[in-house]
């Protein structure tokens, strides 16, 4: 008996930002963005608006589709790089907005690649029988930790949240095959200086904006195709699976170019592979999530379908998981 999915939502910020409209906040063009992205679009917070309520939308999403409700969940996992508070994270907000009593949450941050993570772990909880339903969120609120005044980062990000519920169950169904890695020697390809414990904020770190997110671009570039086919071919392996048994292919949704280069090296149909990044921008740990949901809800995946979720992200974590829906 495995874990399978029953469930999945997602939800993006109402405020639909195109590039022309950051056109206007930096000294950038659609055509530049296009052309080095293939973004056109993202949904962004508006100020004021907390975080964790989309995460609370995209769970009730999943749980309504599963026909279960908050009480039914044993374990809420939250995958997230930024979370609403650094103390206490983001799951007990979410919790908290879902109307869960007494059930255990916790944050898992692996940057993009958290989705894939939490994953993982949601089908050990399972296994080991420590519960039988885990909802898995994946978020991200990144406008929020953008340097609005550095053009090379802020027009690549979007904020939102995907999720999906995990059951106990499903002969020959769930998650196949799953393989999560590390370099950890790439730790500083994205990362921000201060607010940790290692350099916490103070005058000197806000006046050095040292509190936004900061990417070395062309490294992260070149790390990330050879990581997810690594991390697609790892996890079908352990799934038995040789490529031509996949239906679908959803990467890290970081930028088209990215997932081109990705795709052109797979013996693949070019269609197999699901990519938003065009309309919802680079949503970090929630990308994932987010392309599945809009995949099974438009009906492009249906019951039975064999699905690779493979992702990168900071610190470098990169990892991959072969689903039978
Ligand atoms: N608009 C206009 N010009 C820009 C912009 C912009 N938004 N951003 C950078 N430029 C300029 C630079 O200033 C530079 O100008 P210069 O030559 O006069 O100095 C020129 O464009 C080239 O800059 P590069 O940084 O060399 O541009 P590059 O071709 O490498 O593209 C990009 C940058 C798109 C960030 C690319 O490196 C990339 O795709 N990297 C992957 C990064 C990524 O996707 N990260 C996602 C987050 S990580 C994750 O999800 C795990």
């Amino acid at each position: 008996m495995g874990a399978r999915i029953t469930g999945t939502g997602s939800c993006l910020p109402q405020r639909r930002v195109s590039n022309a409209d950051l056109a206007t906040v930096v000294d950038t063009s659609d055509a530049w963005i296009v052309k080095r992205t293939g973004i056109r679009t993202r949904f962004l917070l508006s100020e004021g608006e907390t975080p964790s309520d989309l995460g609370v939308v995209a769970c009730q999403r999943a749980l309504e589709t599963a026909g279960r409700r908050p009480a039914d969940v044993d374990l809420l996992l939250v995958a997230t790089t930024f979370p609403d508070m650094i103390c206490p994270g983001t799951s007990p907000f979410v919790a908290q907005g879902l109307g869960m009593r007494g059930a255990p949450f916790f944050d898992i941050t692996a940057g993009c690649t958290g989705f894939v993570y939490a994953l993982a772990v949601a089908e050990a909880y399972i296994q080991a029988e420590l519960g039988e339903r885990v909802l898995v969120l994946g978020f991200e609120a990144l406008s929020r930790v953008t340097d609005w005044s550095d053009r090379r980062t802020c027009v690549l990000f979007g904020d939102g949240a995907g999720a999906t519920l995990l059951e106990r169950g499903g002969d020959g169904q769930g998650i196949l095959g799953i393989s999560l890695r590390g370099d950890p020697d790439k730790a500083l390809l994205l990362h921000m200086p201060a607010g940790g414990t290692r350099r916490p904020a103070s005058h000197d770190t806000v006046e050095g904006r040292e509190h936004f997110l900061r990417m070395e671009g062309s490294g992260v570039f070149r790390s990330a195709v050879p990581l997810m086919r690594e991390a697609m071919d790892n996890a079908l392996l352990a799934a038995h699976l040789e490529r031509e048994a996949v239906d679908w292919i959803i990467p890290h949704q970081a930028n088209v170019r990215i997932i081109d280069a990705f795709a052109d090296r797979l013996t693949l149909p070019r269609e197999r592979v699901i990519v938003n990044v065009d309309r919802v921008a680079n949503t970090s740990a929630a990308s994932i999530p987010i392309a599945l949901d809009e995949a099974v809800r438009d009906g492009r995946i249906r019951a039975g379908h064999v699905v690779v979720l493979t992702a990168f992200g900071a610190g470098v974590t990169y990892g991959a998981a072969v689903i039978r829906m």
